[in-house]
């Protein structure tokens, strides 16, 4: 499969097959899984520019439907994070006469409810429905829409120039990134900053979390790739910060070219990445090799607890259940139920493998000998909360960074 970069038009040359994927973040009701959305998950690397994406492209009207289930206040921890943060973006930027803050895909307002409740001036661009109302429940003004290079300008006329305009797990989701990038240089006043936290592609291959990869990561991002991305569409990159959120995060600070100074973390990452070898297709491909061993494990490990008898549930259902359970070919036979705390998505069941998703109380009551952890990068608060499975002999199953079991 051959495909030209999404950025500069360079040769994207695939390093990984993850097989016939549905999407991440569907979860059908049970009775409406006879025509699911299905592609190729491949992912490839730009030879020219480093930008790994996905191969296929997938209408977004496809996944951020009226119904996306995804909450981003469902973790205490999360939901601290972007606090702190709109605190930061308070104390530190929107500092001038009548500031102004616009966020990409404010989902259920999580940063944006501090800023309103602090009575400055912003602007959540939120596609979702159902998430947007959740979040101007919480009093933040949200326009339901995409934002691309034709929303800027309007947006722009309405509000005036952006002192800060963040995105948090969304911007890498976006397949028309040149069209954000050039949306982002027009909507940017002269001081501004474009702030965007992603997974991290370093983290990702050190710890081969291949589950990262599902059909709304367009994009891994490296600051080696994002740099470069940056310079064509007149934007600069000022600083990246690594941020210890969905198993190893980025936070990457863009500007207007020459307004900022460039910050220590920039030249400090491009070389652990180059010493990394992130650029490189051979890195890439070992960690496709370390991806197919984990499955072969994870699936070897699971059979071997069943043949003895023992019942193996799931914990957590965030999108990457639905790459790792579709990859690994688990169904409900293997896996009879995963409980997660997000209402929208107990009662559905996973995308594909078709593993019904149940309550915690669900997990709790049950006496299920093996619990994995699909929400692996939450595992420090839900092993606190799920004390009484382990105390009772229950074993926490992860297959991050390796196969193993707690
Ligand atoms: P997350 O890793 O945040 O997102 P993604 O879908 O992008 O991979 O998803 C974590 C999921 O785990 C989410 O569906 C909520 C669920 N969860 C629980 O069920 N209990 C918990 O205590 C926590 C923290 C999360
Ligand atoms: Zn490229």
């Amino acid at each position: 499969m051959d495909a030209s970069c999404r950025i500069c038009s360079g040769p994207v040359k695939a390093f990984v097959d993850l097989g016939r994927q549905p999407r991440g973040n569907a979860f059908p009701r049970a009775g409406q899984v006879a025509d699911e959305f299905r592609y190729q998950l491949v992912v490839g690397m730009c030879d020219t520019c480093t930008m790994v994406q996905l191969m296929a492209d997938i209408p977004q009207e496809v996944r951020y439907h009226d119904e996306y289930p995804y909450h981003a206040s469902n973790s205490v921890v999360h939901s601290r994070h972007f606090e702190g943060l709109a605190r930061h973006f308070l104390d530190k930027e929107l500092t001038g006469p009548d500031p102004f803050i616009a966020e990409i895909g404010s989902n259920d307002g999580v940063m944006l409810a501090t800023i309103a409740a602090a009575g400055v001036r912003h602007l959540g661009i939120e596609p979702s429905t159902q998430v947007a109302e959740m979040s101007r429940a919480r009093g933040v003004r949200v326009l339901s829409q995409f934002f691309d290079e034709s929303s800027a300008g309007p947006i722009r006329a309405e509000h005036g120039p952006a002192d800060v305009m963040f995105g948090a797990n969304v911007i890498a989701h976006i397949s028309h990134l040149a069209s954000v990038l050039k949306g982002a240089k027009k909507l940017l006043g002269p001081g501004g900053v474009f702030v965007f936290e992603e997974p991290y592609l370093g983290s990702v291959i050190e710890q081969t979390a291949f589950d990262i990869l599902y059909d709304e990561h367009s994009f891994v991002f490296s600051v080696r790739a994002i740099q470069a991305a940056a310079e064509p569409y007149g934007l600069e990159l000022v600083d990246a910060e690594p941020v210890a959120l969905h198993g190893g995060s980025m936070r990457y600070t863009l500007g207007q070219p020459g307004a900022r100074p460039v910050g220590p973390g920039v030249p400090a990452l491009l070389a652990a990445e180059a010493a990394q070898g992130l650029g490189e297709h051979a890195t890439l491909e070992a960690f496709a090799r370390r991806a197919e061993r984990i499955r072969d494990e994870l699936t070897a490990l699971v059979g071997s607890l069943r043949a003895e008898g023992r019942t193996v549930v799931g914990y957590g259902a965030p999108a990457k259940i639905t790459t790792v359970t579709n990859y690994c070919g688990f169904g409900p036979d293997v896996i009879p139920f995963v409980c997660d705390s997000t209402p929208s998505k107990q009662g559905r069941v996973v995308a594909g493998s078709h593993i019904p998703v149940v309550t915690p109380a669900v997990f709790a009551e049950s006496d299920a000998d093996y619990a994995i952890l699909f929400a692996w990068n939450h595992a420090e608060e839900i092993m606190a909360k799920e004390r009484a499975f382990a105390a009772r002999g229950g074993r926490w199953l992860l297959y991050v960074p390796e196969v193993h079991i707690v």
